[in-house]
């Protein structure tokens, strides 16, 4: 449970700013994390109060240290609790009587070891106090604003504009390393452990409102609320570049889609989906992550514009123009002007296309003059440069023009990119400058093609289908009521035709004269069903038999029916049978929605029938309310060509389908009851959509 808003600080300014801040289990032994986090505090350049605490008083540090924090005077922002699991109340009680507003709790033996009682007494007890809790179990916050490093990390880290939030420990304090490394920077740094309170979304908001965070890095396991997540990235993602590294199979809680469905795909699809659609990029590795920081933090604004290549080497040059065809990147392609324009400084057997090829016998002056005149070109706003090693290159000289170069482009607002295939020795000049340093080709637009993504924004808003949700709602609490979680077929039929989803004509019998009867009105062939709040999966279960083409086959089918109900459950109470119309034809689709834990509602469509498994043919999302996004899942399915009409046969009714889809989407979305609904199969035919197997869980 969230902590109410009233009784907490509204923003987490004063966490990254504190103006005091204390330190509790600082201690003078170098090799205890409460010293190294005292050591980075001071060290790091922070200008607000230090307040160390430890019992044996004294001075650490140059500092004086506090016995007990209600020994400090002076106001306290953040306290950062470095002491045994144990400990950690008795200090929080203090943190209380002190009115400290956020806590950091270093400290591990919490829930992360199954000792979830100590969490949530320390988590009522902030909640009641008005404190925000950072962790347990964290190894602190790097703000490169304040030059406040309350980590234990090696104490350099690099000032940049990258904030990062990090769920492991461990990763989280090698990223704040490698930023030294890398050519990126820092702007902030959070590490989450636990989450007893704080989590991933309260600083994705807060880093997309902080405007030295321009780009951010998120390393998470698990969501704590997967709508109100989406909801901020949706609106963050919008303005800044976010990269998410989601590790481990499993969000918190979420079971794995649906229960027919279950096997086919998990809820990493619709983290993923999830996570274009806010606008973010999901990153599979660290190296691809640092990439796109580098060139993003680096290199500026590489969207919507034309990208020009100058290489010394023809076959990297081909290489480039692959890449860029197979990521869509752009290439200037205005053949004359190039000639133009750069003609001069290319030798009669180079080549003026795009790839300019200043040949192999290019020298560092070579590229310095084509460089100096793509910076002054007003139609060039991104420059990629290939360099093959050669044994006329001056690499020392080469690296040092091309740096000169790249603080002009990065002044005149232009992208300049480097990629070197060859000698090693150059990358750390250019890293050391911070500047984007590539060995592949592809990389470089590989990284271009996924920071000029358009981002698949649905700006629509949630907007549920018109139905009768308030007598559905009677007809599902009756049910309700009588404590069951499945509904009969006559109640389906019912619930079917409020939804109005065409379903085959259909009774139901208590006993055999009755269904003979029906199955007569109906007129033959016909499908007879077994009914039992017991047998879910009919089919499984034998109680399933179709196309009954008369009389005798009726009553054959009938006994049979019967005698595969009690072999498959003996214990199953059998409420009757449902006679139906026999429909053939068309194609099986399945279509269904959920409710998540973590993300709220799901839908999900593809091909249905008894091969569901077999085939996995599914798409699963999570439901915007938008039928825009239920057309996107057809169209992202194999079946795609089958239902589009195949070999000059006529489409099918997909606008029917997605209709079905949109209003089991709604039903859910909206009903405090159904925890799932799925129909399979709904036979998609040219001009409707039936509905011949429906299942409701309550
Ligand atoms: N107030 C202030 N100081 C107190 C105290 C109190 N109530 N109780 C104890 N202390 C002092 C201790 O005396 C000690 O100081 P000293 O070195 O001068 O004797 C200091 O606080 C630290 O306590 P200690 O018992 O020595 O613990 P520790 O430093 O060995 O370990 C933790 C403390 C928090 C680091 C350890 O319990 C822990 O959880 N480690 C894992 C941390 C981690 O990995 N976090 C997750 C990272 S992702």
């Amino acid at each position: 449970m969230k902590f109410q808003e009233s009784t907490l600080p509204k923003d987490l300014y004063y966490l990254f700013n504190p103006r005091g801040l204390a330190v509790v289990g600082a201690s003078s032994d170098p090799s205890k994390i409460g010293h190294t986090i005292l050591k980075n505090i001071i060290e790091g350049g922070y200008s607000g109060n230090i307040y160390p605490v430890n019992p044996k008083k004294g001075i650490i540090l140059g500092k004086k240290v506090f016995a007990r924090l209600t020994e400090v005077n002076s106001q306290i922002d953040v306290c950062v609790i470095s002491v045994p699991a144990l400990v950690v109340f008795d200090v929080l009680k203090d943190c209380a009587i002190k009115k400290i507003p956020f806590v950091l709790i270093i400290s591990s033996g919490f829930s992360e070891i199954g000792n979830k009682e100590e969490e949530e007494k320390i988590k009522n007890f902030a909640k009641e106090s008005g404190i925000r809790l950072l962790g347990p179990n964290i190894f602190g916050i790097f703000s490169a604003k304040s030059y406040l490093n309350a980590t234990f990390s090696g104490s350099c880290v690099s000032r940049g504009s990258v904030a990062m939030i990090s769920q492991s420990g461990a990763l989280g304090l090698s990223l704040m390393a490698k930023s030294v490394s890398e050519s990126f920077g820092l702007s902030a740094m959070v590490s989450l452990g636990n989450k007893a309170d704080l989590d991933e979304s309260d600083f994705l908001e807060y880093f997309g409102k902080d405007k030295t965070a321009k780009e951010i890095f998120i390393y998470i396991e698990g969501v704590t609320d997967g709508e109100r997540f989406f909801r901020t990235l949706s609106k963050v993602a919008g303005k800044k570049l976010v990269l998410i590294i989601k590790s481990g199979s499993s969000v918190r809680g979420a079971a794995a889609a649906f229960s027919h469905t279950g096997s086919l795909a998990g809820e990493d699809i619709v983290f993923d989906s999830l996570i274009s659609r806010a606008g973010a990029i999901r990153v599979t590795d660290l190296n691809q992550a640092f990439s796109l920081l580098n060139l993003h933090s680096l290199a500026g604004d590489v969207k919507k514009s034309e990208t020009l290549i100058v290489t010394n080497g023809g076959g990297v040059g081909v290489l480039a123009s692959d890449s860029a065809e197979k990521f869509n990147v752009p290439l200037f392609s205005d053949l004359n002007y190039l000639k133009n324009k750069y003609g001069a400084f290319i030798p009669s057997f180079g080549s003026v296309k795009n790839p300019i090829d200043i040949t192999g016998q290019a020298l560092a002056e070579d590229y310095l003059k084509i460089l100096e005149a793509s910076l002054k070109d007003p139609k060039i706003k991104i420059l990629v440069c290939l360099c093959c090693q050669t044994a006329i290159l001056d690499n020392r000289k080469l690296s040092k023009y091309l740096l000169r170069v790249a603080s002009k482009f990065k002044k005149a607002r232009k992208n300049f990119i480097f990629c070197f295939i060859g000698a090693r020795d150059i990358e750390s000049h250019f890293r050391n400058q911070k500047y984007p340093f590539y060995q592949s080709v592809e990389s470089v637009f590989s990284d271009i093609s996924k920071l000029n993504k358009e981002k698949n924004l649905v700006s629509k808003s949630k907007v549920l289908a018109k139905l009768p949700y308030k007598e559905i709602n009677n007809l599902l609490e009756n049910v309700a009521m009588e404590k069951r979680n499945t509904l009969y077929s006559f109640e389906l039929a019912e619930l079917l035709d409020k939804l109005s989803i065409n379903r085959p004509k259909s009774f139901f019998s208590e006993e055999y004269k009755d269904a003979l009867n029906s199955a007569k009105k109906i007129g033959f062939p016909v499908v007879l069903k077994i009914v039992s709040k017991n047998i879910i999966h009919k089919t499984e279960a034998g109680g399933v038999k179709l196309d009954i083409k008369n009389e005798l086959e009726f009553k054959k089918s009938f006994n049979r029916l019967m005698q595969d109900a009690g072999r498959y459950d003996s214990h199953a109470i059998i409420e009757g049978v449902d006679v139906s119309e026999m429909v053939s034809g068309g194609f099986e689709l399945i279509v269904g929605a959920k409710k998540d834990p973590i993300f709220g509602t799901l839908i999900t469509c593809g091909m249905g029938g008894k091969y569901v498994d077999i085939f996995k043919d599914i798409s699963l999302r999570h439901f915007d309310g938008v039928k825009e996004t239920i057309f996107q899942m057809f169209n992202e399915l194999k079946i795609r060509p089958i239902l589009r009409g195949f070999r000059g046969e006529s489409s099918m009714d997909i606008p029917s389908a997605v209709e079905v889809v949109y209003k089991l989407g709604s039903l859910v979305d909206k009903s405090d009851l159904v925890k799932e609904i799925e129909i399979n199969p709904l036979i998609i035919e040219k001009d409707k959509v039936i509905a011949l197997d429906f299942r409701v869980i309550l």
